[in-house]
């Protein structure tokens, strides 16, 4: 934190498998940013077998969208646990108009400003490969590709020596399709509301995923 400024805070957003996940991940790895990922969040209560994490287990299946006022809620409640001074990465959030709108209160109601929403371009297209060739370690969570990105030694997860990988339950085609549907009507007609306050910053997400954190990394440092 210099001169008195808290840390910047910036929306990730795109598509599914657009490469959210992906480059929160390099953010939090190279600046010590804090990733605050809704579908991380969710899995999370349905693995923990909480009320929550039951309803949100039937929806992520079915690749529709959480209920966004108790969506605001939990966020809320994880953001009040991250220190001022760390600049916190919303991957997946918000998603519609109205989380987009309580965002906004989110962060001025705790002293933060919303300074850059990266949106990452892609072609559709590629997502279905993308998503269907994903997997993450067990242990730590670390992300993979079976052809984009595989552990350096075959089965053994570069960043804990995990062993054990898997698979999500909603990265299906037909639940990919849903979820592709879901964003281009309720998701992408946020971003005209945060052109307006000239906030976004649009990234090729199609070149490789060193080029795309390369390109971040130059709007977050104003180069
Ligand atoms: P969520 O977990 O947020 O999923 P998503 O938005 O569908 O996004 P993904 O995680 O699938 O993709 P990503 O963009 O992070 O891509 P990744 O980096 O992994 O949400 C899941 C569900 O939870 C929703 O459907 C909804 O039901 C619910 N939910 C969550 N948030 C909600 C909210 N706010 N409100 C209501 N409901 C909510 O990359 C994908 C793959 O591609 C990886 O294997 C990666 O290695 C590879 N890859 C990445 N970048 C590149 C590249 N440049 N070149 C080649 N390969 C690449």
């Amino acid at each position: 934190m210099e001169g008195g400024k808290t840390a910047a805070n910036i929306i990730l957003l795109g598509p599914p498998g657009a490469g959210k996940g992906t480059q929160a991940q390099r953010l939090v790895a190279e600046r010590g940013m804090v990733q605050l990922s809704t579908g991380d969040i969710l899995r999370a209560a349905v693995k923990a077998g909480t009320e929550v994490g039951k309803m949100a287990d039937e929806i992520m299946k079915a690749g529709k969208l959480f209920p966004d006022e108790l969506m605001g809620e939990i966020l809320g409640e994880h953001l009040d646990g991250i220190p001022l001074e760390k600049g916190v990465i919303f991957d997946g959030y918000p998603r519609t108009a109205r989380q987009a709108e309580l965002l906004d209160g989110l962060l001025s109601s705790r002293g933060r400003t919303l300074d850059h929403v990266i949106e990452l371009e892609v072609d559709e297209d590629a997502l279905v490969d993308r998503i269907t060739g994903r997997y993450t370690c067990a242990k730590c969570g670390e992300g993979y590709h079976d052809r984009y990105k595989q552990p350096q030694v075959a089965g053994v997860c570069d960043k804990c020596g995990g062993t054990e990988f898997k698979r999500r339950p909603d990265d299906n085609e037909e639940t990919v399709r849903t979820r592709m549907a879901e964003y281009r009507a309720k998701t992408a007609p946020i971003l005209p509301i945060y052109a307006e306050r000239g906030l976004v910053r649009r990234v090729d997400g199609m070149a490789d995923m060193g080029a795309v954190g390369e390109a971040i990394a130059a709007y977050l440092d104003g180069r």
